[in-house]
Order: C-alpha cells, then sequence, then structure tokens
C-alpha cells in the first residue's frame, strides 16, 4: 500500500518519528526526514537506506517554528519526490512543570512547536495535494489531546488545539480526497520526557518512570502504521492504564476528573510537585 509512497515525516530524528521512518521504510515508502538535527537525520537515513532496496530517502532538515522556510522546504520535498503523499505532523515538545512554575514564554514555546509549526506546514502541503487530487494527512497529537494530565498544562492546551485543527480540517477536505488521521499515542519509550521543558524553558532532563514502562516505540510505530493501513481516522496507542483512561473520560468523565486531581493531591502531599 505504501510502495514508492512519499511520506514526510516531521521529527524524524528520534523517538516515534524514527521509529515510523523504520516501519515505513520497511514498506517501501520513500522518506522525507525532518528536525532541526541534520546528524541524527542523516543516522536514520542510513537506518532506512539500510531497509529500502535503494538510497530512496531524503534528509530534510527544518525548524518547524521557523514560519518562514517552511514553502522552500516544500518546495525542496517535491522538487526531490515530485508529490507528496503523506504528511505526518509529528514533531513536538512537552513540559513537566505546574501552571503556576511556568513562565508565558515557555507556553508560548510549546504552542509554536506543537500547534503554529504544524499548522503552517499542513497549510503550506494542503495547495498540491489539493491540486493532485488526494494525500493524507496525519497528526501526532497524545493522550494529553484528549485529557487533562498534571503538569502538562501547556501540552494538554497544545493537544487538545490540534485535536480540533484536524478535526476541524478533515469536515473541509474529506470530499477532495484528503485523508486526516489523528494519533493518540499513552505513554512510549522515547526521550521525551528528557526533552521536556522546565518552567522557565530549561530543559527538564529526565526520564519519568510512566515513560520508562511505555510501550515499546517500535511496536507503537507498527500499531499506527496498521491503523493508517486500515484508514482510521483516530488511532489509540499504547499499553498502560491511561488508554483506560480514554473510554473513562468518554462514559464517566467526572469519574475521571477525581482520579486525576487526587493523583495531583498525593503528589502535593508527598511534595513530589515541579
Ligand atoms: N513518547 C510519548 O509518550 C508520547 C505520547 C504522546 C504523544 N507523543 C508525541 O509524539 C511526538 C514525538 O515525540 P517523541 O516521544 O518521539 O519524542 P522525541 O524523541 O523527543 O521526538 C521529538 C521530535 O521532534 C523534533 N522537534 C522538536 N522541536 C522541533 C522543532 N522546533 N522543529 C522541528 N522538529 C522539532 C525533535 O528533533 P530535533 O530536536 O532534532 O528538532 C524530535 O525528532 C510528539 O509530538 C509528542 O508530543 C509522545
Amino acid at each position: 500500500m505504501f510502495n514508492r509512497q512519499i511520506v514526510w515525516i516531521t521529527g524524524a530524528s528520534s523517538g516515534i518519528g524514527e521509529a515510523l521512518a523504520l516501519e515505513f521504510a520497511a514498506q517501501g515508502a520513500r522518506l522525507i526526514l525532518s528536525a532541526r538535527g541534520e546528524d541524527a537525520l542523516q543516522l536514520v537515513k542510513a537506518k532506512c537506506d539500510a531497509i529500502s532496496d535503494n538510497d530512496s530517502n531524503l534528509v530534510l532538515p527544518m525548524d518547524i517554528t521557523d514560519e518562514a522556510s517552511l514553502a522552500n522546504r516544500v518546495e525542496l520535498a517535491k522538487a526531490w519526490g515530485g508529490r507528496i503523499d503523506m504528511l505526518i505532523n509529528n514533531a513536538g515538545i512537552t513540559q513537566r512543570s505546574s501552571c503556576l512554575n511556568t513562565d508565558m514564554a515557555t507556553y508560548r514555546t510549546i504552542f509554536e512547536v506543537d500547534v503554529f509549526g504544524q499548522i503552517a506546514l499542513t497549510k503550506a502541503v494542503l495547495p498540491g495535494m489539493i491540486e493532485q487530487g488526494s494525500g493524507h494527512l496525519a497528526v501526532t497529537s497524545s493522550i494529553s489531546g484528549k485529557i487533562g494530565v498534571p503538569f502538562r498544562t501547556g501540552y494538554c492546551a497544545a493537544k487538545h488545539a490540534m485535536m480540533g485543527f484536524f478535526d476541524a480540517l478533515r469536515t473541509e477536505v474529506d470530499h477532495q480526497n484528503i485523508k486526516i488521521t489523528t494519533i493518540i499515542p499513552g505513554y512510549i519509550r522515547t526521550p521525551i520526557s528528557a526533552n521536556a521543558l522546565s518552567g522557565d524553558g530549561s530543559a527538564y532532563g529526565r526520564e519519568d518512570t510512566e515513560i520508562r514502562g511505555g510501550m515499546d516505540v517500535s511496536e507503537c510505530a507498527k500499531v499506527i502504521v496498521k491503523g493508517f493501513k486500515s484508514r482510521k481516522p483516530e488511532i489509540s496507542v499504547g499499553k498502560g492504564f491511561e488508554m483506560n483512561a480514554l473510554w473513562i473520560k468518554r462514559y464517566f468523565p467526572n469519574w475521571l476528573l477525581k482520579i486525576a486531581a487526587r493523583q495531583y493531591a498525593k503528589m502535593a502531599k508527598n511534595n513530589d510537585l515541579i
């Protein structure tokens, strides 16, 4: 299904993006790999090239927050592949800080990466997909895009925003043969918490126990690609209690609010707040 398809993955230098690249390479896709870190992207490309039967992947470094550069990135992507069949808006950054301890500048940084960057790139790619008469746009949201989680007020706000944006966009472009998929990972074992921002915008630099105990990232990528194949509009992926929280939120929302508040109160009592 993905053989020779041009799949552009942002945040491809590590974690879920890297694992998706490897999974798509195994399915015969031609990949455009983007993130800021070019060296890390070259390593991912080398792994993908080793899986693909030819040198069919491109490293296209970019900072998703540099809106002025995105049109040029899209041109370079199209010049290389001729078209873009799929864009996976996967680049992202999270936080570990309570609202009271989070600077406004940190909230703005999270929104620049997790919201405005994704919207800007999607807007830059969409006209080409409409012109070619098909396309697939995906975004890596999160359980935090469905549920409020302590110490992630900005991240939750950003991921909820992306759920709304892409659900609304689906209503506009479905008749033009443009598919939209929102991905809802639970805890997945990646460097995400080490790369998280503290309240003052500095690196958090630690691995959470939930992330350490999360789903293996290759397994996560397999579930996501299987979901794409089944044309699911929403793909949930994870293995812990947080996945149950999705249906608890739907059917017993008040109960879930109580559980989350109790969890926070317990951390406050243990003086375990960030
Ligand atoms: N791991 C989880 O438990 C989990 C759960 C739910 C959702 N997610 C979501 O999954 C996505 C991938 O996260 P991950 O877990 O794989 O974490 P990760 O390993 O930290 O990956 C984040 C990726 O985003 C890129 N990135 C960050 N800022 C960027 C920017 N300004 N411009 C371009 N690229 C940027 C990073 O590369 P550079 O630093 O080189 O730019 C990296 O490739 C994120 O959207 C995250 O919110 C993860």
